[in-house]
This record gives C-alpha cells, sequence and structure tokens, in this order.
C-alpha cells in the first residue's frame, strides 16, 4: 500500500523532513528579554518528541522595537543563541527539524502580553513604527500611533533581518522563516491600506514589493545556500466589502514569483490581520484555496497550506490533490501535542515513534 503523502518524506535543498506536518508558528508571550527559555524547550521539544516533521518556532523579532510584545522572543543579539541552540539540538536528536520565524510588528508592537502581567514601565511607545506613520495608520485604539520609518530606519531593519538569520544558522537551525503575513511590518510595506509612501517604497506593487525583496535578499546572503528560506504571507486583506485599494491573491501571485527569484525556497500562504475592518469567513480549510492559487500559478513553486486543518485525513487530502507540498497545523497541535500520532492512526500508518514511546504502540 502506498504511504499516504503526508507521511513520506519531503526535501527542500538540505532539509529532509520525516513527514510533512508543519508546527505552524506560535506566539507563547514567554519570554524576558527575548531569551528562548525552558518553557520553549519542553514546548517546541514535545512537539519533536511526538514526531512532527518540521517545527517554527514563534514570531521572533530582529529588533526588541519589532515585539510584539515585551514578553515576546528576539534574535537581535548573540547572548539569544545558546538558548535556541538548546531547543535546536534537543529536536535534532528526536530526528525532527527546527526553524524559526524572523519577524517584525511594525505598527502593531507593544501591545498587551497574553498571560503576562508586566508593567506599564515594560511596554515602549515611541518607537513603534510602520512604512506610513501618525494617527491615520494607527492599527486601532489597542495599538499606539507609529513614527513613519526613514530610509535610514529601513536599512537597518533590513540589516537586522539578516543578521538575526546569520544567528539562527549558528544556532543550528534547519530554516529561518520571514515573516511577512499577519499585518506585521513587511505586510503593511506590502498593502496599501498601510503604507501610502511617496518614495520608492510606496506606491506601485513594485515598490511596496520593495521592502520585502530587500529582506529576502539581505536573508539570502547571511544564511547558507543550501538552508532552504521559508516566507510567510497573507494572501489578502479581506476587505473587498469596502472601496479601496488592498492586498489581494493577484499581488500575492505576483510577488510570489519575484521572492521566488530572489531566494525564497518555500512559500507559506496565511491570510488577514492587517486591518480590524477585515471579514473573514473562516471555516476548515478556509485558506487552501489561496494556497493551491499560488502553487498553480507560480511553477516549481513549494507551498505550506495553513488554517483550520485539524485532522489526518483532511492534510492528506489537500497533498494528494496538489493544493500544496506541506501542511502546517496551529491550534490543533495545541489541543493535541501528539497530533501527527493521532493522524497515523486516522490513516493507518505504522509511522515510527520516538523510540522511547515505541511500547505505546497498540
Ligand atoms: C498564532 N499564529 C501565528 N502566526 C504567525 O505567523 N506567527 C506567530 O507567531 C503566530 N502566533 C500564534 C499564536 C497562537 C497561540 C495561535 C493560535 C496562532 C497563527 C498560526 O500560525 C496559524 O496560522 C493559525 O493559527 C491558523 O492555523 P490553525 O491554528 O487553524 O491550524
Amino acid at each position: 500500500d502506498k504511504i499516504p503523502l503526508v507521511f513520506q518524506p519531503y526535501t527542500v535543498k538540505d532539509l529532509t523532513l520525516a513527514n510533512r506536518f508543519v508546527v505552524a508558528p506560535m506566539c507563547m508571550f514567554s519570554s524576558t528579554d527575548g531569551f528562548f527559555t525552558d518553557y520553549h524547550l519542553v514546548h517546541l521539544g514535545s512537539f519533536a518528541t511526538l514526531g512532527a516533521g518540521l517545527i517554527l518556532a514563534e514570531a521572533t523579532a530582529v529588533v526588541p522595537e519589532g515585539r510584539i510584545s515585551p514578553a515576546d522572543t528576539g534574535i537581535w543579539k548573540d547572548e539569544q543563541i545558546p538558548g535556541l541552540k538548546r531547543i535546536a539540538d534537543f529536536v535534532h536528536a528526536q530526528g525532527s527539524k527546527f526553524g524559526i520565524q524572523l519577524a517584525h510588528a511594525g505598527r502593531k508592537a507593544s501591545v498587551k502580553a497574553f498571560y503576562s502581567d508586566l508593567p506599564e514601565s515594560a511596554y515602549w511607545k515611541d518607537n513603534v513604527v510602520g512604512p506610513s506613520g501618525g494617527a491615520d495608520f494607527q492599527w486601532d485604539s489597542k495599538h499606539h500611533v507609529p513614527r513613519e520609518l526613514s530610509l535610514q530606519d529601513i536599512e537597518e531593519t533590513i540589516k537586522a533581518f539578516g543578521t538575526a538569520a546569520a544567528r539562527a544558522h549558528k544556532a543550528g537551525l534547519d530554516t529561518v522563516e520571514i515573516h511577512g503575513a499577519h499585518g506585521y511590518l513587511i505586510h503593511q510595506f506590502l498593502s496599501p491600506i498601510s503604507n501610502q509612501r511617496t518614495d520608492k517604497y510606496g506606491g506601485s506593487l513594485e515598490n511596496r514589493a520593495r521592502f520585502l525583496l530587500e529582506v529576502v535578499r539581505e536573508v539570502r546572503a547571511n544564511f547558507p545556500a543550501e538552508k532552504p528560506i521559508f516566507l510567510r504571507v497573507s494572501a489578502t486583506d479581506y476587505i473587498e466589502h469596502l472601496d479601496g485599494p488592498s492586498w489581494d491573491i493577484e499581488q500575492t501571485v505576483q510577488i510570489a514569483k519575484w521572492v521566488k527569484e530572489a531566494g525564497v525556497d518555500v512559500f507559506h500562504v496565511s491570510s488577514g490581520g492587517n486591518t480590524p475592518k477585515q471579514l473573514i469567513n473562516a471555516t476548515f480549510g478556509y485558506q487552501v484555496p489561496f494556497a493551491e492559487r499560488v502553487k498553480k500559478d507560480v511553477p516549481g513553486i513549494e507551498v505550506v497550506a495553513v488554517g483550520l486543518i485539524t485532522g489526518g485525513k483532511q492534510a492528506n487530502e489537500v497533498l494528494e490533490e496538489e493544493k500544496a507540498d506541506l501542511i502546517a497545523i496551529g491550534r490543533a497541535f495545541l489541543r493535541s501535542p501528539n497530533f501527527v500520532l493521532n493522524a497515523a492512526q486516522e490513516l493507518n500508518v505504522k509511522t515510527k515513534f520516538s523510540a522511547q514511546y515505541e511500547r505505546g504502540r497498540m
């Protein structure tokens, strides 16, 4: 019998995954000063002991002011490397692979951290930045009024993505995922909702995509050529019900072609997050059609589908129907860290348990 595609190994460049289940990046708001801790070792490590092919660590800030909250993880200084390496070594010892999401929150920075009881003084409001600044670009009343990035700020931010990628390599990570989704800084540049610059970083799609492409090239230059780079984007701003320009799937397909040229190996298709006016109908597999569209229209691109994929059969079907190459799963992994073992049961696959868990097999 054929092994279901989702349980077949997957290779991109020098990275080979035991299966096609990816733990989606998920902020845990459990850091101090950006450091990965015992919490992250246990949280991320458990997915490795339980057979996830690839684990993507949460949105991790390339500069301190790029954190969503003061409790986010960070990779802006060398001291943050060992904590990350410890997790990478553990994940590798379990036969899984490990990547990190490189992020800058832009105008969505410095908001209240879930489950953390941080004092007011932990937050910052002066250095909350975006492609465009001023009250018109404040995300909502819980967010700060952003300051417009200068050309020099932009250059420094791009450099910070590069040095972060170099640190991720030093920590022994197998890949980095550039966070270009969910209304964070890169998405803010892409979308005309949040980017009304009049210089070379605003206006035409080519200009709005310039920041992303420069980040991609900088990350590529600082990360070994044989290691793949992932990019996560939002395929739409979901404001078709309103007049005016926004981000959509047509532009997403175009930038997918550009970033592939610039060095992105795997394109991770999410959606939304750039305006509180968005109207999303999140049903099972709701983002899969976007992934499928990119895969069909951009020859040779590797695509991750994500979004309310909650079972093994559902995941496998997306792959068998050639709508995507990998499946990322977020909340279902939180509900059940042994998601992969359940999926194996569901698909009747005799996947290898970790040696320590082998006696749990029925
Ligand atoms: C997320 N998500 C998310 N996305 C991202 O790109 N970077 C991140 O750091 C986070 N953080 C995060 C935290 C938590 C607790 C959740 C639930 C989600 C979004 C996540 O990666 C995923 O795209 C969505 O959850 C949709 O997939 P599921 O959960 O339906 O499988």
